[in-house]
């Protein structure tokens, strides 16, 4: 393929097979999230730079590295959405009165100038859920009950629920305190990146992937250590309340999420059948300043790009197994065509899959075009089917054929 034929670096086209998996993944998102009484979303794709640059945090990865940001031809600073959460709060921020409970759901491409590899795009797609309300540990734990409904709606059953709490905001400074006086004597044996985030974001060392820095950050405290008994206390709930909602986790001390907007609990869904980059979903109760107003929420984003990497094959092949199967109408002569234009939006109106040739392709051409396309029955009509009523339908799986009148046609094919 020439260069000019493929999506640019770290995107991707979605076509058959695979979109037709997308599309079921989808389909079984909705029903879940009906059952939750969650309702959808569509934000723009792109969105004043300012919805984004302050509330992920002006330190996080994101912001400082990977934001799609550019100025319009008006002057104005624009970014396209590297996630979800701050997008909805901006329009959560616009309709308050009716969102004080507002459970929310949305899908649909983000953006991130990332160094592309398995399970890390550019362009990549977030299934995301937002519930707005003040701290509640029941409320949590609900959508991560949310959350592990989808993952059994998708078949993925081998996912873990790593859970840690980052305490509410007021004890922040605290927490920045404690760790950086536990890191400090160990400064000069930290990777460059973490000595640097000594002063910038000392949380973020939790989890760098360093050897060294593991090995130091493996002997602190937890950081529930610094943080009030409030905090504490909340955290407790959170794990009494996944007990009676049935979802399954480990606790993770060194769990931090790259987000700044995060207050108490955090959490991430990892599955072992994905490599390096084994998060398929992030999530966390958050408070973010929008608009001149302080919203708080709860919710997570799934990555789809790394479920589907997550599926078995077998699943896969399965959900596309399920398509309905097709027919092709086959037409020699120009009467017969005209037979079939009918017969086709007929079988249509009664749900059946089926096309057929419009141009005047030879026979030899309109069946091989079948084929190609996957029929599983082919219907043949010639000028002495037209004048007796009858065609020649072929079953394409074990090559049996059999002259069938017009009436019986569509019982045969419905299976009725
Ligand atoms: P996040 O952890 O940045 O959280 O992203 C959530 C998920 O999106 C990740 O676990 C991963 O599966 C997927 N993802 C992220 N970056 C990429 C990439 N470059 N390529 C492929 N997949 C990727 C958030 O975005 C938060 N908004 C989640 C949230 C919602 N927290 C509260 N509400």
């Amino acid at each position: 393929m020439s260069d000019s034929s493929n999506p640019i670096k770290g995107m991707s086209d979605i076509f058959t097979p695979e979109v037709e998996v997308w599309q079921t993944l989808e389909d079984r998102a909705r029903q879940v999230m009906t059952r939750f009484d969650f309702r959808e979303v569509r934000t723009p794709i792109v969105e004043s730079a300012s919805v984004y640059m302050h509330s992920l945090g002006d330190t996080s990865e994101i912001v400082e590295k990977q934001m799609y940001a550019f100025e319009t031809r008006g002057g104005k600073q624009v970014c396209l959405r590297p996630e979800g959460t701050a997008g909805v709060m901006r329009f959560v921020s616009g309709h308050l009165q009716d969102m004080q409970d507002g459970r929310l759901y949305y899908t649909g491409p983000m953006f991130r100038a990332e160094r592309p590899q398995a399970g890390r795009k550019r362009q990549f797609h977030q299934l995301g859920v937002e519930c707005i309300g003040t701290p509640s540990a029941s409320q949590d734990a609900e959508v991560m009950a949310l959350q592990a409904a989808l993952f059994e709606a998708w078949g993925l059953n081998e996912v873990t629920f790593q859970l840690n709490t980052r305490g509410r905001l007021e004890d922040f400074p605290k927490v920045l305190e404690g760790l950086r006086a536990s890191l400090e004597p160990h400064r000069e044996d930290l990777c460059e990146d973490c000595q640097r985030k000594l002063e910038s974001n000392v949380l973020r060392i939790l989890d760098c992937k360093q050897s060294g820095c593991r090995a130091i950050v493996e002997t602190l405290p937890p950081i529930t250590r610094w943080m009030s008994g409030e905090s504490v206390a909340y955290f407790e709930e959170v794990k009494s309340a996944l007990d009676l909602f049935g979802v399954s986790y480990v606790v993770n001390p060194l769990l931090v999420r790259g987000l700044d907007y995060y207050q108490h609990s955090i959490w991430e869904v990892t599955s072992s059948a994905l490599g390096a980059q084994d998060a398929l979903a992030g999530g966390g109760r958050y408070v973010m300043s929008m608009g001149g107003k302080s919203i708080e929420g709860v919710g997570f984003g799934i990555g789809l790009e790394r479920v589907l990497l997550a599926l078995p094959d077998a699943e896969k092949k399965q959900i596309v197994s399920q398509e309905p199967p097709l027919t092709v109408l086959v037409s020699l002569g120009g009467e017969a065509r005209q037979v079939n234009v009918k017969r086709m939006q007929e079988f249509r109106a009664a749900g059946i899959r089926v096309r057929m040739d419009l141009g005047g392709k030879s026979l030899k051409a309109q069946m091989k075009a079948a084929s190609r396309c996957g029929a599983r029955y082919t219907v043949v009509v010639g000028e002495s089917e037209v004048a007796d009523g009858t065609v020649q339908l072929k079953d394409m799986q074990d090559g049996t054929q059999q002259q069938v009148t017009s009436q019986d046609l569509l019982q045969r094919l419905t299976g009725a």
